[in-house]
């Protein structure tokens, strides 16, 4: 598929890597819109992106910005599955100074599972009911999975959510493949965005130290991949790992 006839939903577009991707697809011509939680920087955003506020966690907001996404660009083709949060613990913990056992809360495993992948499944389940619906074809879908996919210490949930993406991204090609959507992955290492800024600095600097490439990766590293997914018509069913090398 052309860049220029995306008509396209970003998730979690409001900053780091899913504004980098909007950016980039606006500049090549296509129509984007873009929805997240975070409604001060949706409206930071260059002007001509569509956008609207977004939680993925919640159906009734995926329904309505489905619809309202398809309305404001005259269709629907693509989507980039990118919103995604972290609640890092260990599943069980003792504090060596106390001998006190901590668990990873519930909440917090509920809160990643509700973002991350149910809330990506139900993207994916909307964009593609409405584009059988309309037959709109080729369309596209990429998903934003993880290096973590792999198993990494102190993320049981993020792990989870993302080694499903990538399981998934297989299952739903397969699905899809007759209604004319291809779904591919991106699985990044350590991004530099504001999710990673958060990171303890001892812990991010010896995670970058370890990185073969010798440096941290930028959100136009994962650009690259993304649109070669979507240009590439094909590439179906898999998982690309962007990574410079890092072995978690
Ligand atoms: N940065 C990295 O190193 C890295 C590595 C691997 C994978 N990823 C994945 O890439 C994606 C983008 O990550 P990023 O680094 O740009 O993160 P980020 O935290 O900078 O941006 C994530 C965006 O998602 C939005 N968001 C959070 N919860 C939401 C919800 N319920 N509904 C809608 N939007 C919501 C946030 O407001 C934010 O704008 C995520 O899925 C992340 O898990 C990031």
């Amino acid at each position: 598929m052309q860049l220029k006839d995306l008509k396209i939903i970003v998730t979690g577009g409001a900053q780091g890597m899913g504004a980098h991707f909007a950016q980039r697809l606006q500049e090549a011509g296509a129509q984007v819109a873009v929805g997240d939680v975070n409604e001060e920087r949706l409206a930071a955003l260059p002007a001509g992106i569509h956008r609207r506020k977004l939680d993925v966690s919640s159906e009734a907001d995926i329904t309505a910005f489905v619809e309202w996404a398809h309305d404001a660009m005259g269709g629907l083709n693509g989507l980039i599955n990118n919103a995604g949060i972290l609640r890092d613990a260990l599943l069980v913990k003792k504090d060596k100074a106390t001998g006190q056992v901590k668990k990873l809360s519930t909440a917090d495993w509920n809160a990643v599972i509700g973002v991350n992948l149910t809330g990506a499944t139900l993207m994916v389940r909307e964009v593609v009911a409405k584009m059988v619906e309309k037959e709109a074809k080729p369309g596209v879908i990429v998903n934003m999975s993880s290096i973590a996919r792999h198993g990494n210490r102190g993320q049981s949930n993020y792990v989870s959510a993302k080694a499903a993406l990538a399981a998934n991204t297989v299952t739903w090609s397969r699905e899809f493949a007759p209604f004319g959507i291809r779904v591919g992955s991106v699985a990044p290492g350590m991004i530099e965005t504001p999710m990673t800024q958060g990171m303890n600095q001892k812990a991010r600097d010896t995670l970058v130290a370890s990185i073969p490439v010798g440096r941290i990766g930028v959100p136009e590293d994962i650009w690259v991949a993304v649109k070669f997914i979507i240009e590439c018509d094909y590439f179906n069913g898999r998982t690309i790992d962007v990574d410079g090398g890092l072995n978690f």
